[in-house]
């Protein structure tokens, strides 16, 4: 695993941005698996500016985002699919016909989950899975207990997530109570994984992530059982690290 302590959130971001452009530019029909949340947005930022100076295209790169709200108007201006189109897919340049959302309104839900994880597999499997992390441990929408192989699936949101997501809704009771999210099984299959975090408030999860246990309590700790793992944190999300005083690249 390779973990990179960084001097600023906008560092970590420059570092991630790059991870991704020398792929994109040695595979232009690249796979990414793309996240939301605030974490990733210096990143995406980084890219639409390679994007700009002419030194990568998105033109041809799939996209796979992570997870959706259920219930939630693709329309409204927090679902994950406006999320994914207002920051990803229009400052990258990317074609929407090959960027897809987790559907959270259709009238079979299994079944389009089922198709998720056909369609990824379908195009060969993710390249880089970009990842935040929740407080409490989850990546995607997979709350703590989910199955560590767990497919896409349909999920309850914990009382920690709609709280920490209330910010982006005019009132804490508009959080949507369930989400469609890749499951852990999913993101496992992904060829690497780059973990994002940054502050105080990530650094319980970043410790229970990297150096705790395996378990589905912590979601994020199935990064320890991946082949190849870049894990991007400021010195506030470090701070819990027992290891963080050695460069472990
Ligand atoms: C949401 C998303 C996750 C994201 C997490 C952290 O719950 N479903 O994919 O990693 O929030 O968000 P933030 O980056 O805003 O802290």
């Amino acid at each position: 695993m390779g973990v990179t302590i960084v001097t600023s959130p906008e560092a970590g971001a420059q570092l991630a941005a790059r991870l991704i452009v020398d792929l994109v530019r040695s595979k232009p029909h690249a796979v990414l698996g793309l996240a939301t949340g605030s974490t990733p947005l210096p990143t995406y930022a980084a890219l639409a500016d390679a994007v700009r100076a002419g030194a990568v295209s998105f033109g041809a790169v799939r996209g796979f985002a992570l997870d959706e709200y259920v219930g939630i108007d693709p329309a409204h201006p927090e679902s994950y699919h406006q999320v994914i189109r207002r920051e990803v897919v229009q400052p990258l340049g990317m074609d929407p016909a090959l960027v897809r959302v987790p559907d959270g309104v259709g009238a079979d839900p299994a079944q389009a989950c089922r198709d998720y994880d056909d369609a990824i597999r379908a195009v060969g499997g993710v390249d880089i899975q970009i990842l935040g992390i929740g407080t409490n441990g989850h990546l995607g929408f997979n709350e703590p207990t989910t199955s560590l192989a767990s497919p896409t699936h349909v999920t309850a949101l914990t009382a920690q997530t709609r709280a920490d997501n209330a910010r982006f809704f005019d009132t804490p009771e508009q959080v949507p109570t369930r989400a469609v999210t890749q499951g852990l099984g999913t993101i496992s299959q992904a060829r690497t994984l780059l973990l994002l975090a940054n502050g105080e408030n990530k650094a319980s999860a970043i410790a229970a992530a990297i150096e705790g246990p395996v378990s589905s309590m912590c979601p994020a700790s199935l990064i320890q059982l991946h082949p190849d793992v870049h894990v991007i944190i400021d010195g506030a999300a470090a701070s819990r690290l027992t290891l963080s005083h050695y460069d472990r690249l």
